[in-house]
Order: structure tokens, then C-alpha cells, then sequence
């Protein structure tokens, strides 16, 4: 009996041992195997695996639309999986974009890309972000100097990619200015008559485009006399209606500055239908390089617009959150150049577009 019940110990012991020495081994195994997984992690996340919510400030926008487009088919490309794409419309309300940011780190997005509704208050979005740790990249509409300061400042993982918007209004009167006084000025006074038709308040491209296509022309040595501004919020309708009314009251206008080539097209129809013929009797010219857009620059009827690459900044936009999942810094400001465009060139972009 003493003998079984010894055998029977020292079998347990055995037991014990064995199981015990699995155990450790496979620790360490999981230990091993968990650095490794770490390892992966700080250098090459899997990119399927990463979420990434997208806010678009108003899905109707034209040009926002194509931007929206070419990220996601972008991210695709770079490896980032459909339903880990969250694209949502923050239809031109504050209080709705807040939400969608807050629900997207609830979610445990790991990357957050906002194209604001209100560039001058993104302190709330920033701040939400930086506090869960999640990195995010500004598109398009650029918030306050303060707020790239404070990411600076910071050293936060916070950036915005876009253009200089004074760039496409210096853009926009220089292709003005290029036709000479000549072929713009009707009644012959010497001076430009023009309607200035702007997106949103409070807007860097507005502002910025309205002042800088008048310097432009100021630069090149001709008089403006601005006969009527409004507000098209970077609609086509909204654009027609402003330009029916001010060339009512104003009908020699002789050039219609537009901040977009929606509001351009908004702009086109309304003096069309005012008897005008546009190209001939009154220039307009718009941003961005909108398919009809481009086709009617080819047909004479605007003056030109400025190619507004969206093409570079959906990818410049993609290769900032892959950058900061990889644990790499990206500059605070990632920058795009405008691009003339006018009956010269227009054929080549729209052909480059179209690929
Ligand atoms: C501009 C663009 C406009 C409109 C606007 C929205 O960059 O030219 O068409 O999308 O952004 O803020």
C-alpha cells in the first residue's frame, strides 16, 4: 500500500512537473509571440485591421464629393478594408460633426480624418482626439493659425492637408488680367466691373480667394470696381440666384468672379438665361476644374479655373494616417499647389482626370 501510495506521488510530482513545464514553455512562447505581435505593431500595422472615420462637412459639395471618392478608393488601394472606412455626412451642422467624432473614438477609430463644418472652432475636435490618443488629419477647410500653433505646441499627432487658397485667387486674376483690358471692358472706362460671388463666411478659401483675385489685378496694373458680393455657399443653385439678381441691377457687368466652379456654373446659367452671352459679354471664372467646368472653358463661354487637386490631397490625406500608424510624424501643414487653368490646358486635365 505504501509503495502504491509512493508510486502514486511520485506520479503526480511527474505529472505536476510536466505540467508545469508545458506551462512555463508556452508562456514563454506567448511572451515571445506577443513581443513579436508588438514589434509588427509599432512598425507595420495591418492596415485592413486600422478604422478610420472620415468626416465630411456637406456630402452634397461637388468638389468635397470627388475628394471623398478618390480617399477612399485610395485607402483601398493602400490596404485598408471597405467596412473599416467610416464616411459619415456632418450635413453642415457642428453639433452633427461633433457626435460623429465622439461616436467614431467610442467605436475605437484608429485614425480620425474631419474636413470641418466650422474651420474657426475645431478646438472641441481637436481636443476630443488628442485626448483618446487617436491621431487626426484636417482636410480642406483650414481651421485657425491657432489651432496649428497649438498642435505644435503640443506635439500632437494633429495636421491639415490643403492648398493656399491665396494662391487660386491670385490664380484667378491673373487669367483675368491675361485677356487684356481690351477684351474685358465694354463700356470703355478703363476700369473692370465685376460681380464677386463667395462659398461660406468664415472660410479661408473665401476670404482668402475674394481678396486675391482683386490684387491680382490691382498687381498687374488694372482699376475693379466691385458692383455686387454675395454669399453662394458653394452651391450651383444658391450662385444662380445671386448672379440673377445682380446682373438685374447690373447687366455690364463685365466679369463674374466666382470662389468655385459650382457656383461658375450657377453663374453660367444665369446669364445665359439673362440673354448674355457669357465669354463674350462677361468672363467668369471659378476653382477647382469641375468636368463642365472644364468643358465649357473649351467652348468659350468661362474665361478659365483653377485646378483644385484633389487627386494629391485625397493621397497626401491617406499617406498622413498611415504615417502616424506607423508611429512616424507628419508636419503640421502638408501643402498643394494650384494649377492655371484655361482653353490651353483644359483638354489636358480633363483627360488626366478622366483616368
Ligand atoms: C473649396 C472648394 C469648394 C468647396 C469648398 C468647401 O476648396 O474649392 O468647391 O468644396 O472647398 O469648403
Amino acid at each position: 500500500m505504501k509503495k502504491f501510495l509512493l508510486a502514486i506521488g511520485v506520479m503526480s510530482l511527474l505529472i505536476a512537473l510536466v505540467v508545469t513545464g508545458c506551462n512555463v514553455g508556452d508562456r514563454e512562447k506567448q511572451n515571445f509571440t506577443e513581443d513579436k505581435i508588438d514589434t509588427e505593431n509599432v512598425t507595420e500595422p495591418d492596415l485592413s485591421q486600422m478604422k478610420v472615420g472620415v468626416c465630411i462637412y456637406r456630402f452634397s459639395d461637388n468638389y468635397m464629393t470627388l475628394f471623398r471618392r478618390e480617399l477612399e478608393s485610395y485607402l483601398l488601394k493602400q490596404g485598408f478594408s471597405k467596412e473599416n472606412i467610416l464616411i459619415l455626412d456632418s450635413a453642415d451642422s457642428e453639433i452633427v460633426q461633433d457626435r460623429h467624432v465622439r461616436t467614431f473614438i467610442e467605436e475605437g477609430v484608429n485614425a480620425l480624418i474631419v474636413n470641418p463644418v466650422d474651420p474657426t472652432d475645431v478646438k472641441t475636435i481637436t481636443n476630443l482626439a488628442v485626448e483618446a490618443d487617436i491621431p487626426l488629419v484636417y482636410i480642406n477647410r483650414e481651421p485657425d493659425g491657432d489651432e496649428e500653433v497649438r498642435w505644435e505646441e503640443g506635439g500632437w499627432n494633429v495636421t491639415y492637408v490643403g492648398c493656399d487658397a491665396r494662391q487660386s485667387g491670385t490664380i484667378q486674376g491673373k487669367i483675368i488680367a491675361d485677356l487684356g483690358i481690351e477684351n474685358i471692358d465694354k463700356n470703355n472706362d478703363g476700369v473692370v466691373q465685376y460681380i464677386m460671388i463667395e462659398g461660406d463666411p468664415g472660410n479661408a478659401d473665401t476670404q482668402f480667394r475674394t481678396e486675391y483675385c482683386i490684387k491680382a489685378l490691382t498687381d498687374a496694373g488694372l482699376e475693379s470696381e466691385c458692383l455686387f458680393k454675395g454669399f453662394g455657399n458653394w452651391e450651383r443653385g444658391v450662385a444662380e440666384e445671386r448672379v440673377a439678381e445682380a446682373i438685374q441691377s447690373f447687366p455690364n457687368a463685365e466679369v463674374i468672379f466666382c470662389n468655385n466652379d459650382a457656383m461658375a456654373l450657377g453663374a453660367l446659367s444665369a446669364v445665359e438665361k439673362a440673354g448674355i452671352r457669357a465669354g463674350k459679354e462677361v468672363k467668369i471664372v471659378g476653382v477647382d476644374a469641375l468636368t463642365d467646368v472644364l468643358i465649357a472653358v473649351l467652348e468659350g463661354q468661362m474665361a478659365g479655373t483653377v485646378f483644385n487637386n484633389y487627386v494629391d490631397q485625397a493621397h497626401f490625406t491617406a499617406d498622413a494616417v498611415i504615417n502616424y500608424l506607423n508611429k512616424e510624424n507628419n508636419p503640421h501643414y502638408i501643402g498643394c499647389d494650384y494649377v492655371a487653368v484655361t482653353a490651353d490646358n483644359a483638354q489636358t486635365i480633363l483627360e488626366n482626370l478622366a483616368h
